[in-house]
């Protein structure tokens, strides 16, 4: 994906930057950029195997590290192949599963979660997160789903997490999360001009940003959890 996709739209950064404006596919379209992307089935099967690859680290490093013990299910928002799923599924026997994305990312998800061996335990569920609630579940993850959208769209999906969780619930956001002064995060930076590039108007945060969000849709309190590298797991719980 980097190659093939993203490198030739980076030309374009000084005109992202001066007009906040997406320099990708959808820059003479105007439509939606999952729309256009997904339109072209290789396409989407390039960019959630991309996906694939990006997340791999900070799933097994989320999986082993965070406290799962009193957490029966947990659904899996924009769950791309339900890898994330899959591995948390293979660390902790006692949950089940759902990972719900768009419905034609979820014969992708099922295809990946038979050949795990994983069909009785995850569930690939078909959602649209910006039109539908979320599924009721302990635990609600999202792997890189917040920094694809604006702010008014990123506060909308966390009260949606708020509205599925049950009290003493957990929402977990899974990005390259920006240091709070934006000094060292050098990747999480970068990915945030990935999204201008991407999007026009997207862009990663910092864990006061998440906290702040979090705290104003009704969360009692965040933390902020290091993965693989530049990534962390931004955790508010309910
Ligand atoms: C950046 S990918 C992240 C995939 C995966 N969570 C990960 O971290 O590797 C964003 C995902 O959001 C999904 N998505 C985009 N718009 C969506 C929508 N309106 N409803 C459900 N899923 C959506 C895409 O299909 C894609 O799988």
């Amino acid at each position: 994906m980097a190659n093939a996709r993203l490198y030739p739209f980076w030309a374009d950064l000084t005109s992202a930057l001066r007009t906040g404006e997406p320099q990708n596919e959808i820059r003479h379209s105007g439509e939606p950029m999952f729309d256009t992307l997904y339109a072209d089935p290789a396409r989407l099967e390039q960019f959630t195997d991309a996906m694939t690859g990006v997340s791999m680290a900070n799933f097994e490093a989320f999986a082993a590290r965070f406290d799962f013990t009193r957490f029966k299910t947990m659904a899996d928002i924009g769950g791309a192949t339900g890898q994330l799923s899959c591995i948390v599924a293979r660390h902790h026997p006692h949950l089940a599963f759902s990972t719900c994305d768009l419905p034609v990312v979820q014969p992708i998800a099922e295809r990946r979660i038979r050949a795990a061996g994983l069909a009785g335990r995850i569930e690939a569920v078909p959602l649209d997160f910006l039109t539908e609630e979320f599924p009721k579940a302990d635990l609600i993850t999202m792997g890189m789903i917040l920094h694809d959208w604006n702010l008014e769209q990123k506060k909308r999906l966390i009260a949606k997490a708020w509205r599925a969780l049950p009290e003493g619930g957990a929402l977990v956001a899974i990005e390259n999360v920006i240091d709070d002064a934006r000094r060292t995060n050098a990747f999480g930076l970068l990915m945030s001009l990935n999204m201008l590039i991407e999007f026009g108007d997207a862009f990663d945060f910092t864990g006061a940003d998440f906290t702040g969000w979090c705290l104003e849709a009704g969360f009692s309190r965040c933390e902020i959890l290091s993965l693989a590298g530049p990534a962390s797991a931004a955790i508010a719980y309910k």
